[in-house]
Parts: structure tokens; C-alpha cells; sequence
């Protein structure tokens, strides 16, 4: 049942986004029995463990990441978001309504042409994001592009357990279970069929480590959230990070 690897979505599926924005959040919770917030709480935990600067979240969503961060951090943070669907970007405006934008700002742009000069950000998060890009390499080469040296990446995606019963019944969970349920919530049997096929054929472990290696990325690590199911996996840009105390905007 182990899937051809390597399989980016030919088009764009930011539109899609934009049409399941409103039940986003909630598909989210039902269809991961809720624990989707804590695997972003800990990749929250990995980015203000490490660094207290400039933090771009590269197709943020609704913002939950950030979101994550902004609760974990008293540290003096300028989040981004950017994010190519605008009804997702309006909900993470929503939720960061009460903190100023000197402290978060939420931007419509396209992840494979990040609008920002080279080597401006601490860390670059994403969840969720990059199995959904049409060239998932040029956003890698983008991310190592506007860290700084010494600066790191954290990607939250969902992954296949390597053991084979765990890995039989996560397929039928995502073949079985995620389409009908979430095509039931979100009005939308597509988007979610969409989602069993993308997370079937993207790949995972130490073939997505791989692809971060070819990117240019260093001191590669993968941690595996509840049997495989999803991965966080975190890597460097080479060199050494400039601490930016005052940390103004860009
Ligand atoms: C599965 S959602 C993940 C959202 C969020 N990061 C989370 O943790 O829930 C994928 C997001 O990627 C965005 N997206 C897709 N293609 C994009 C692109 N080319 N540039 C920027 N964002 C894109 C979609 O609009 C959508 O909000």
C-alpha cells in the first residue's frame, strides 16, 4: 500500500482554500479528534525555545501557528503571516485583532516569491503548507533565501507511519474516514479528497529530509508526532545567526 513519492499538486490549491475558509478551523479539530493544536503547540515551542526575532510563517492559514507562538512567547516576536487565500488571511487578522502590527502582519503573497530581501528572518514556520505547493522546491530555496544565516525552518506536515499496520490503518483512516467526514463538514468532498491524495503521495521522512538537503539546508532533524502520522522537521541555514535586539520591521 507504500505510494509513488514525489507527486507536488500540478496547480494552485490556494483557491480551494479560499472556498472551505470559514469550516477550516473547525474540519480541523473533528478530523484530528482535536490534537492538531497540539502538534502546533510544539512546533511553537521549538521556534521561541531558539529565538526571540523576526518569525515568518509561510502559508499561515488562519494564523494558528502564530497563534501558537504569540501564546508561548514573552519575547519581543515580529511575526509574519503570508498566505496566497485572502478569506484565510481575513480569520488570522481576526484572531490577532487585539495585538498591534508592530507586532504581526499578515500578507497576501505568493510562497514561491517571498517579498522580503535575503536574509531578514530568525525562523520560518509552516504547517500544513508545503505539501500543498506546486513546486515545493522553489519554496524550500525561497525559505533558505530570506533566513539568516544560522536561522532555521520548522515544517509541520502529515506523514506515513513506517510501521505497517499503524501505516495500513492511517490510509484507511485517510481514505475512508477524511473525505467523507470532512467533505460532510466543510460542504466540500473535493478539498478533502484532495487531502488523502496529497498526504498519500508526498514525501516523508527521510525522503523529505533529502529534499531539505538539496535545498541547502543543514543539521536536518525529524521528530514523528503520534506514530508517524505527522512530522515536524526542522533544519538550518548555514552559518551563524546575528542577533537583532531591537528587531525593527522590515
Ligand atoms: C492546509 S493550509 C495550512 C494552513 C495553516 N498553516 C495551518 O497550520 O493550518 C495550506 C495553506 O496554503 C496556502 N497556499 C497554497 N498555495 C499557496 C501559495 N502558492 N502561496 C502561499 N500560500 C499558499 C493556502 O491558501 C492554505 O491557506
Amino acid at each position: 500500500m507504500r505510494p509513488e513519492p514525489v507527486s507536488p499538486p500540478p496547480q494552485e490549491s490556494w483557491p480551494m482554500f479560499e472556498r472551505i475558509s470559514s469550516r477550516y478551523d473547525a474540519v480541523n479539530r473533528i478530523l484530528s479528534l482535536g490534537m492538531d493544536r497540539s502538534w502546533r503547540h510544539r512546533l511553537a515551542g521549538k521556534v521561541t525555545g531558539l529565538t526571540s526575532g523576526r518569525v515568518l510563517d509561510v502559508a499561515t492559514g488562519t494564523g494558528d501557528i502564530l497563534r501558537e507562538i504569540a501564546r508561548h512567547g514573552a519575547a519581543p516576536f515580529k511575526l509574519y503571516g503570508l498566505d496566497r487565500a485572502e478569506s484565510m488571511l481575513r480569520l488570522a487578522r481576526e484572531k490577532f485583532s487585539c495585538l498591534s502590527s508592530r507586532h504581526v502582519l499578515f500578507l497576501k503573497a505568493d510562497a514561491m516569491h517571498l517579498p522580503f530581501p535575503s536574509d531578514i528572518f530568525d525562523a520560518v514556520t509552516m504547517g500544513f503548507g508545503i505539501r500543498n505547493m506546486p513546486d515545493p522546491s522553489e519554496v524550500l530555496r525561497e525559505i533558505v533565501r530570506v533566513l539568516q544565516p544560522g536561522g532555521r525552518v520548522f515544517i509541520l506536515e502529515f506523514s506515513l507511519p513506517a510501521n505497517k499496520w499503524i501505516r495500513l490503518a492511517a490510509l484507511l483512516y485517510l481514505r475512508g474516514v477524511v473525505p467523507v467526514v470532512g467533505g460532510f463538514f466543510s460542504g466540500n468532498i473535493k478539498a478533502y479528497r484532495y487531502l488523502t491524495r496529497s498526504v498519500e503521495h508526498f514525501p516523508c521522512g527521510d525522503d523529505f529530509c533529502q529534499w531539505l538537503r538539496q535545498s541547502g539546508f543543514s543539521d536536518i532533524r525529524t521528530e514523528p508526532i503520534l506514530w508517524g502520522m505527522s512530522s515536524i522537521y526542522s533544519a538550518q541555514k548555514p552559518g551563524t545567526i546575528q542577533q537583532d535586539p531591537a528587531c525593527p520591521a522590515v
